[in-house]
């Protein structure tokens, strides 16, 4: 176990349910310092891609973004959670996402550990969404419309794309809690979170 951690999580639900409970227990599996940072709470607004922060590297916009953008620096280790909405990340945290590109830009959260969770109602046979799959045509057709998609997988690659290829960091594992029921999922999250500080 690392001594001395500090995490930071990111909830990028609307509500204190199943991604809170998510992010909160791999949190608190770690026994380390940390902070659950629920992003509805946050005034965070759009990024307005003035361009500024490609020269100075931080953000013109004043709010929220700047603590945060503060505490993730700081962190060991990093849980972001998002339930799936539309096959994709919450709008709050599509909004925190696109103002971490003064982060970017600098590297400051390169080689940062990070764990991954989302949550959907959709059930197994949900939907799939993959590179070259004619959507339109599958909508059409009763049985490929059914499965249709693994939209919530979608919403974590949406998160994880994001960490692995532009943050560079070091994705330790990730969780996906499907029909609604995070709770089913509290072995895999206390794994996770053991794994986050090993
Ligand atoms: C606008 C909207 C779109 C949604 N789209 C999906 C979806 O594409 N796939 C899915 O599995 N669930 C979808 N859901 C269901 C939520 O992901 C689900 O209720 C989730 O548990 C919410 O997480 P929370 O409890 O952390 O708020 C959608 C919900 C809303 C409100």
């Amino acid at each position: 176990m690392v001594k001395n951690y500090k995490i930071i999580g990111i909830s990028g639900s609307p509500r204190n349910k199943g991604t809170h409970y998510m992010v909160k227990t791999v949190l608190e599996t770690t026994s380390s310092d940390y902070e659950l940072i629920n992003l509805k709470e946050k005034n965070i607004k759009p990024c307005m891609a003035c361009g500024g922060c490609y020269k100075t590297h931080k953000c013109a916009v004043k709010d929220d973004m700047r603590e945060i953008s503060r505490k993730l620096e700081k962190a060991d280790a990093i849980v972001l959670g998002s339930p799936t909405y539309f096959a994709n990340v919450t709008g709050i945290m599509k909004n925190f996402i696109d103002r971490c590109l003064p982060l970017y830009l600098s590297e400051k959260l390169k080689n940062k550990r990070v764990a991954l969770v989302s949550v959907g109602n959709f059930g197994k046979g949900e939907v799939r969404y993959l590179d070259g799959f004619d959507v339109e045509k599958a909508i059409k057709d009763p049985v490929k419309r059914r499965r249709l998609g693994k939209t919530i997988r979608r919403c974590l690659n949406i998160m994880k794309f994001f960490c692995v290829y532009h943050m560079e960091m070091k994705v330790i594992g990730s969780v996906i809690a499907i029909n609604g029921k995070p709770e089913s999922t509290r072995n895999q999250l206390i794994r996770l979170g053991e794994k986050l500080v090993k």
